[in-house]
């Protein structure tokens, strides 16, 4: 794309370059905020109302007022895609409380900080498709409401940081018992005896759309899943793999240092991903 970059911010766009917040922004000085991340494929969201509706619920959740209606936000989110037309783009949307001289709480009405930026979506390279990424665990130090899609991620931040050092894609994080909650920024799953097994909805985990998507597409493709905690050390675990919107399914080939299965991306992981990414062909074809 040759044109420059536009942002949304408030009530218009901007070039992004120029693009800029109030340094008393809540989201700036508390992480007061909440965001999204949608893909879209040749000009068709993959489930953008539902991401919307998450956005809904945390905002609920940290009693801030979504600014806009859903249509009103997907309309919005359809003018950023098109002042930057990527083939395949990653719509990113940030509310924050707010602006107002620093204070923990403020008692007065605000008027909440609307950001959304698109970019080209990040793809897994056709070599991590093939070999499978790899990851490590550590204990969780996240807080204790990550069903909320919170901008607070110096956790995650600190996660992927560590990550990286250890030369591997993902990190992990681990309850007390040292079960498998999700990643940084993914979900995790694994198949135990031919079942695919996510650790439950809760406070622990988020909702990710991505996972809904791999769930459903693995019944229909005669897997049957199961939500409970699991571990990586459970007799019958053949495969691993990780859900977000950037990645579809991405097989997990290595935790740890060790060796996840056969150490290759699985038949069931490969099925799985074959299927979502029919649906996104689909999408792209039919909008
Ligand atoms: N992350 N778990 C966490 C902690 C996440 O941050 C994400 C998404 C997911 C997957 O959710 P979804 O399938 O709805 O993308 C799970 C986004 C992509 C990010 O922070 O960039």
């Amino acid at each position: 794309m040759t044109q420059p970059l536009m942002a949304y911010v408030n009530n218009g766009f901007v070039p992004l370059d120029e693009a800029c917040i109030h340094i008393e922004d809540r989201g700036f000085q508390f992480a007061d905020g909440v965001y999204e991340v949608v893909a879209c494929f040749g000009g068709a969201y993959l489930d953008l109302m539902p991401h919307l509706q998450r956005l809904q619920r945390s905002c609920e959740a940290i009693a801030i007022d979504l600014p806009k209606s859903l249509v009103e936000l997907q309309a919005l989110v359809q003018q950023a895609y098109e002042k930057n037309p990527f083939e395949d783009a990653m719509v990113y949307i940030q509310v924050t409380r707010g602006v107002a001289p620093r204070a923990h709480v403020v008692n007065h009405a605000m008027t909440p900080t609307l950001v959304i930026t698109v970019r080209e979506l990040p793809k897994p390279s056709d070599e991590k498709l093939q070999t499978g990424a790899k990851a490590i665990t550590m204990q969780d130090i996240r807080w204790k409401h990550c069903e909320i899609k919170s901008i607070a991620l110096l956790a995650s931040v600190m996660g992927k940081q560590e990550a990286v050092k250890q030369g591997v894609d993902e990190t992990f994080w681990l309850d007390e018992q040292g079960h498998v909650l999700e990643g940084c920024a993914t979900n995790v799953f694994a198949i135990i005896n031919g079942v695919l097994t996510t650790h439950p909805l809760d406070h622990q985990v988020l909702g990710g759309i991505t996972r809904t998507m791999a769930m459903d597409v693995a019944k229909l493709a005669g897997i049957t899943t199961e939500e409970r905690p699991w571990k990586l050390n459970e007799k019958g675990l053949t495969e691993c793999m990780m859900s977000s919107t950037t990645n579809a399914i991405l097989p997990i080939c290595h935790i740890d240092g060790k060796a996840v299965g056969a150490g290759k991306p699985g038949q069931h992981t490969l099925n799985i991903r074959t299927m979502m990414l029919e649906k996104i062909d689909a999408l792209r074809a039919h909008g």
